[in-house]
């Protein structure tokens, strides 16, 4: 297949209200990154553009809940979600932000140009108002029932479920999500970009030009929006945090931010032109430039039909060539989800699994959510590592370089005359680079990653076929044979294994020496043409690893990952459940008042537990002899299913000491402990400041 020359690659800017987590990873992020260091290898001129959405009424709210700025707040996730991206070898040429001057800029010029030209019609209407907050609801600030498919938490600008973009008026008994209630219509004008104008067009260019080259998913979701007919839809806002809308009238009023974010793709696109002395105009606007976005499916309407259609507005732009949305990832069996903290968070993956981020991208890419929902589990994770890259990847590397320097003191040695197996294992060999760009290029990833692994398998079969350490004892001259070959294996595997496993390719080509040798076969074997295409290198007939070479010293690549790593894991988001079940406990009610005579009766003292047992054949009681400092007392408390009797002798506890007395289980007790609960539903001494002590629970 010819490619084009060029390519601006895109992946979808992450909103700034939170870190990222490895749903963005599997969905977007390792995808786009794989595609656009293929592409690179292959020589091609490559734009690989993202950066922070950092408008939006998600942050808004995010900011008034911390009871910070909006500024604050994405300034704070800007920093960690970059960081992220570069930990994980995400190779962005440039990583801007929507607030960037450079992209105010963009986007205010790109709406004054559809507006001066006539693209927008203008509509005063009715939208929700909260006259509690003063404020107009749109997006994120209301929520109601789907008009679609019924779900009652649909945002105003989209449904979750079903994927519908809708206008806020469209929702069945909004509610306010700021106040919760109920809101009004209030008058405003507006500016529209009337899809509907562009159904016609929409369908020749996806649903007759895309059929078969869009990913079935994506394909059959924008043919039923075009289906249902396409409405004219707001592309501005009557909010403070955002672009001000920069025509007569737009005072107060902001882009709407799926009008501003895709423009962000060509703001850093110029940012980073600027940076590096390039043009940034063929990147968006020559015809030899295929322009392809990686998103999650949530986004698809705004790639397919809401952004191509401003680009077609405007009139100078190219459009994408492809939109390879995926499904969603969820964590093990459930929805990942920010707000529940139901997540791996990248920054909390690296202090668990320090150096390991190729392992995550492995599993990521072996798991993707490609073309139906998919799950990650930790099992799973374990055993990618295990029994793919430590037994099958690092394996045969670490065979070929001990033997290596073992046999030659790590010298190739010159090899005889080719044996059958040999020649057909060469052959074989030749064959994965297109195998593998095959796939990459029709945005299979996971198939691309298993075609990666036979390369492994290949080698680590050839080996043990082979098993030049037996021979080593009787046929040294078949042993150098033996051991060129499979260093030619190891290289071509430093050399595919870039795109998906960054950080394992450096290391090998490291251990290999690589960047040595393939400079002196390039001096050697390859015509000029060819020089910037190191992907294909390998299925020329060259050598990749010349005989003479030197290589370097050999590396761990990949290591176990132990039971108890993974347990913990586990553990932990059993107590991320066990949080969020006592944070959907609603506080109780407020009992009935009680005089200042009713408090003063009461009498709480001090206490120190001298002794505790448990009660004989009752679960939950504990036998406490406690000193009140008048007396020392019995107390039967029923806290022994979250305390030991030794591990509470000596505390310091609240005693209502002038509790009528009564018989438990035949055991007078005199008082009362104070307690409460902790987050995970376990009962501790009174100590509102401990951990995960929430307000409002029931001291008892
Ligand atoms: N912030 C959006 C999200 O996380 C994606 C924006 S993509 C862009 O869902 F095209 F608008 F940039
Ligand atoms: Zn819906």
């Amino acid at each position: 297949m010819e490619l084009p020359k060029r390519y601006t690659i895109t992946a979808a800017l992450p909103y700034t209200n939170g870190p990222i987590h490895i749903g963005h990873l599997a969905g977007v992020y390792v995808p786009a990154d794989i595609y656009a260091r293929f592409m690179r290898m292959q020589g091609r001129e490559v734009a690989f553009v993202c950066g922070s959405d950092e408008h939006g009424v998600p942050i808004t709210i995010k900011a008034k809940k911390e009871g910070v700025s909006p500024q604050d707040v994405v300034d704070k996730y800007h920093k960690i979600i970059k960081k992220s991206f570069q930990d994980f070898g995400i190779s962005f040429d440039n990583y801007s932000r929507t607030s960037a001057e450079v992209h105010h800029k963009t986007a205010s010029e790109f709406f004054k140009k559809l507006y001066d030209a006539g693209k927008f019609t203008e509509e005063t209407t009715q939208q929700l108002f909260d006259p509690e907050a003063e404020q107009f609801l749109a997006d994120r600030f209301v929520v109601g029932t789907c008009p679609k498919c019924g779900y009652e938490e649909s945002y105003g600008d989209q449904c979750e479920k079903c994927g519908t973009s809708h206008n806020a008026t469209d929702l069945i008994n909004p509610k306010s999500a700021i106040t919760g209630s109920k809101p009004v219509l209030k008058e405003t004008r507006h500016w529209f970009l009337p899809l509907d104008q562009y159904e016609g067009w929409l369908r020749e260019w996806i649903l007759e030009g895309h059929k078969k080259d869009w990913k079935s998913n994506v394909y059959g979701q924008v043919k039923s929006w075009i289906d249902d007919g396409l409405r004219p839809r707001a592309v501005t806002r009557d909010l403070d945090w955002g672009i001000p809308v920069p025509v007569e009238g737009g005072e107060g009023k902001v882009l709407y931010v799926w009008f501003d974010a895709p423009i962000g793709y060509i703001s850093s696109t110029k940012e980073w032109a600027e940076k590096t002395g390039r043009d940034w105009e063929p990147y968006w606007k020559s015809e030899d430039t295929k322009l392809v976005h990686f998103i999650g499916k949530d986004n698809i309407v705004f790639h397919c039909v809401i952004f191509p259609a401003m680009l077609k507005a405007e009139g100078s732009y190219i459009l994408p060539e492809n939109v390879p949305a995926n499904e969603f990832l969820n964590l093990e069996g459930n929805k990942l989800s920010t707000s529940k903290n139901w997540a791996v968070w990248l920054h909390e993956y690296l202090e668990e699994f320090p150096g390991q981020q190729d392992v995550l991208r492995y599993a990521l890419t072996a798991n993707a959510p490609e073309t139906k929902d998919n799950d990650f589990t930790w099992k799973d994770f374990q055993a990618r590592n295990n029994n793919e890259l430590v037994a099958i990847f690092g394996n045969f590397i670490n065979r070929v370089v001990v033997l290596t320097n073992k046999y030659y003191d790590g010298v190739v040695p010159k090899p005889g005359e080719f044996s059958e197996v040999d020649e057909q294992t060469l052959a074989e060999l030749r064959a994965y680079p297109a195998v593998i760009a095959s796939s990459i290029e029709r945005y299979r990833f996971r198939e691309a990653q298993g075609e990666l692994m036979n390369v492994a398998r290949l080698g680590n079969k050839y080996l043990a076929d082979e098993e030049p350490w037996k021979l080593i004892k009787t046929d040294e001259e078949r042993v150098k044979t033996i051991m060129y070959v499979a260093l030619q294996i190891a290289t071509a595997l430093a050399n595919l294994s870039e795109p998906f496993l960054p950080y394992t390719a450096e290391k090998l080509k490291r251990m290999l020496d690589y960047g040595k040798a393939s400079s002196e076969a390039n001096e050697a074997a390859i015509v000029e043409d060819d020089r910037e295409n190191q992907w294909e290198q390998i299925n020329k007939e060259s050598v990749l690893l010349p005989a003479g070479h030197q290589i370097g010293k050999g590396e761990l690549l990949f290591s176990k990952i132990e039971d108890e790593q993974i347990q913990k894991q586990l553990e932990k988001l059993e107590a991320t459940k066990a949080a969020n079940i006592a944070d959907n406990k609603k506080a109780e009610p407020q009992k009935e008042t009680a005089t200042f005579e009713d408090f003063s009766k009461i009498d709480l003292r001090v206490g120190t537990i001298v002794e505790a047992e448990k009660m004989l054949k009752a679960n939950k009681l504990l036998v406490l002899k406690v000193d009140t400092g008048l007396d020392v007392r019995t107390i039967v408390s029923g806290i022994a299913e979250s305390f030991k009797p030794e591990d509470i002798i000596g505390k310091k506890v609240t005693v209502l000491i002038n509790l009528a007395p009564r018989k438990l289980r035949g055991v007078e007790s005199e008082g009362m402990i104070l307690m409460t609960e902790n987050a995970s539903g376990k009962l501790v001494f009174l100590n509102p400041d401990e951990d995960g002590v929430k307000e409002g629970t029931v001291i008892s």
